[in-house]
């Protein structure tokens, strides 16, 4: 039996993930958005770009919820994205309803499915999933650390002059200004930046990582990056599907890991066919520690702002 991937919201990012899901072979597509003809007429394009690239999945395009039933994974993407000088927690209450509804939806007709959550703010939308879907919260998982983080490797394989390839990268926190990218645990072939990137540069590197996301959305005057959100949203479900518990940064819910409670925030986790199969704890030190906290607790308020859509 082949997976099965739903992919709600054929704009920028979802079009861009149904293309990587089927250039990877991870199963077969489904793109559903609400605009009428959208989601088929960028399936049905997908599905020709097969024939020239090689793949051979099936990838359909549909506005109705059913077509999506029995999916192994539903990606959310759907929703409004920032405007230049808008924050991601603008979008808050207008994505709120938008990925309520969908989660309803998608529940209904994949009630075994894992959620991967893209629509912004990420941290606060997933939360919205998991309480919505009623789902164990292994099997809603957010998009973000892993986007961050190859933001944070692209920035220090230019500052080095070497290949992207061999840097892992870590960035924690919440999918906003205030995340959290970790020196001491970035590395280029497993050395640590800090033994060569002074800290001057260091800082640089880091606050660029930080504001990564807005600097694409001024470079692009309409709308916010998406090769890179669909990249590392593909990378996730590629460690679900083939159950290769690859570590992650994700956005993950907490149960008092990092000292935090009933929140997702960016964490490091192993992802397999159950979804977050195990949430990692790295010894910060008070600093670091002190900014995860913060970057939560944003999200905590973000939340409390939605009460009545929880
Ligand atoms: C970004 O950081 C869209 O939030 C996404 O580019």
């Amino acid at each position: 039996m082949r997976n099965k991937i739903s992919v709600v919201g054929a704009g920028n990012v979802g079009a861009t993930c149904a293309l990587y899901l089927a250039q990877q072979a991870l199963g077969d597509v489904v793109l559903v958005d609400i605009v009428e003809g959208v989601p088929q007429g960028k399936g049905l394009d997908l599905l020709q770009a097969g024939a020239v690239l090689g793949y051979d999945g099936q990838i359909s395009g549909t506005n109705r919820y059913e077509d999506t039933a029995d999916s192994d994974i539903v990606v959310i993407t759907a929703g409004l994205a920032r405007k230049p000088g808008m924050d991601r927690l603008d979008l808050l209450k207008k994505n709120a309803e938008i990925v309520n509804g969908i989660v309803d939806q998608c529940v209904q007709y994949s009630p075994n499915c894992i959620f991967v959550v893209v629509t912004n703010p990420i941290d606060v939308m997933v939360y919205l999933a998991y309480k919505k879907s009623g789902f164990p919260s292994h099997r809603v998982v957010g998009q973000a650390g892993v986007l961050d983080s190859a933001r944070y490797a692209t920035f220090i394989a230019m500052e080095l002059g070497v290949s992207v390839k061999e840097i892992r990268a870590m960035v924690l926190g919440g999918h906003g200004d205030s995340m959290v990218p970790l020196p001491r645990f970035s590395t280029v072939s497993g050395i640590p930046i800090t033994e060569l990137i002074p800290p001057n540069r260091i800082k640089a590197i880091s606050d660029r990582t930080r504001v990564g996301g807005g600097e694409i959305v001024k470079l692009l005057g309409t709308g916010s990056a998406y090769y890179a959100p669909a990249a590392a949203t593909v990378k996730m479900v590629e460690s679900i599907l083939r159950d290769s518990n690859q570590v992650l940064p994700c956005s993950a819910y907490l149960t008092g890991q990092y000292g935090i409670t009933d929140l997702y925030v960016g964490v490091p986790v192993k992802l397999g066919r159950q979804g977050v199969t195990e949430i990692i704890e790295l010894k910060l030190d008070p600093k670091e520690h002190q900014e995860l906290l913060n970057s939560a607790e944003s999200y905590r308020k973000a939340i409390q702002e939605l009460e009545g859509l929880i």
